[in-house]
């Protein structure tokens, strides 16, 4: 059930195949899982992330050609791209990351070379496990590698946003990249979202993270994550705060906004408070209230914020059925709209329990999903080369 991440010889082997020769640089950026503190990132508030054991590979060598050739292991496709040149525009195929990537790198004065690139990654499209942060933050990765540049964190962080928003159209927080890049073993990300100041804090041994996946379409999550940021900013401005940090409950129970606003306002602040109050929990190794938290937190997310759906709320009462069996908390993770829950509970029990919630699920939908344990693994980095 563990979740092997790409050993580097399958990335090498592949890029033989594609290419005729070994390539000459590797790299790899996580995925992550949101441990709580969703739909925060935006409102400048805070998140508890974790980058994951599954990742995108990028493996490069000098172009043979005059032009790069992309090519990834998930599509039968290749694209060529002159990196030479700037591409200020997405054209809509599988290598707008690769353009929007470099003309951000092009935009900050930094050169690069044509190459052959070839992308592979373990990390499952449309799950809500960040797979096109961790393909941003790869190939920003490469290309620090292959111009002999080290960007700061936090501005490669912006960076990849940007393109992000830019060329993937998604009007997304920093969480993503952000884990992606600063992520540690063994330990979750505290981000505070305002400041973007983070803080690693261990897990502790006695955790262990399932991720369960229904396969279900995210058809709405582009549409309904955008008009979710619409509906924060209306609701801030109907309270004439500039911060959400300025809004406390009170404040919410007696301002005369409409009640959409006020529910939406609702999950953020009382997420906001969940998010300190987990990462205390976790410092303190105090995994029932961890769990509990994040018991609410899907609650709320469900109900105020109204972003979970039917399976994922089937997956998080099934798992509310094993609690005192080994499981301390479940939730979804991520955007929402469909992808993925997580669930938090005992290492001993990650068998017993992945085969419950599979079947637990199973009773309810015609679906089987899939499941699989997660381990917190360091962000981005140079695997060779
Ligand atoms: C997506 C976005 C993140 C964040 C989450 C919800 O993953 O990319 O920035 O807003 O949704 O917490």
């Amino acid at each position: 059930m563990t979740a092997p991440d790409i050993e580097p010889s399958d990335c090498t082997s592949a890029f033989a195949k594609r290419f005729g020769r070994v390539p000459w640089v590797i790299v790899r950026a996580p995925g992550r899982v949101n441990l709580i503190g969703d739909h925060t990132d935006y409102c400048g508030g805070w998140v508890l992330p974790m980058a994951i054991d599954r990742g995108t590979f990028v493996a490069a060598a000098p172009a043979t050609k005059p032009v790069s050739t992309f090519v990834s292991t998930a599509f039968d496709s290749m694209v060529e791209v002159d990196l030479t040149v700037r591409h200020p525009t997405p054209l809509g195929d599988l290598a707008d990351p690769l353009r929007g990537v470099a003309d951000r790198f092009a935009h900050a004065g930094i050169a690069l070379p044509n190459l052959d690139i070839l992308v592979m990654s373990s990390v499952p499209v449309g799950a809500g496990l960040s797979s096109s942060a961790a393909l941003l933050v790869a190939l920003a990765t490469l290309f620090e590698t292959v111009t002999n540049q080290c960007l700061a964190q936090l501005e490669k962080a912006h960076l990849c946003r940007e393109v992000e928003h830019r060329f993937l159209g998604t009007p997304c927080g920093i969480m993503d990249m952000l884990v992606s890049i600063v992520g540690r073993r063994a330990h979750a990300v505290l981000i505070d979202c305002e400041s973007e100041q983070w803080w690693p804090i261990p897990i502790p041994r006695e955790l262990g993270i399932l991720v369960v996946h229904t396969g279900g379409s995210r058809e709405l999550a582009a549409s309904g994550y955008a008009r979710r940021l619409d509906e924060t900013r209306t609701a801030a401005l109907d309270l004439h705060v500039q911060r959400w940090r300025d809004v406390d409950e009170a404040m919410l129970a007696n301002a005369p906004i409409d009640p959409l606003h006020r529910r939406r306002a609702r999950h953020v602040v009382r997420e906001n408070t969940r998010v300190l109050a987990a990462a205390d929990a976790l410092r303190r190794g105090d995994l029932f209230t961890l769990g509990q938290l994040m018991f609410e937190s899907h609650a709320s997310l469900r109900d105020d914020f109204e972003v979970s759906c039917d399976e994922l709320d089937v997956l998080v009462d099934t798992a509310a059925s094993l609690h005192g069996t080994g499981v301390y908390g479940a939730r979804m993770t991520g955007g929402g709209f469909g992808g993925c829950a997580i669930v938090a509970c005992e290492p001993s029990r990650l068998e017993l329990i992945a085969c419950a919630l599979r079947n637990g699920f199973r009773e309810r939908s015609d679906r089987t999903p899939q499941v699989f344990h997660v381990t917190a693994s360091d962000g981005s980095g140079v695997i060779t080369g």
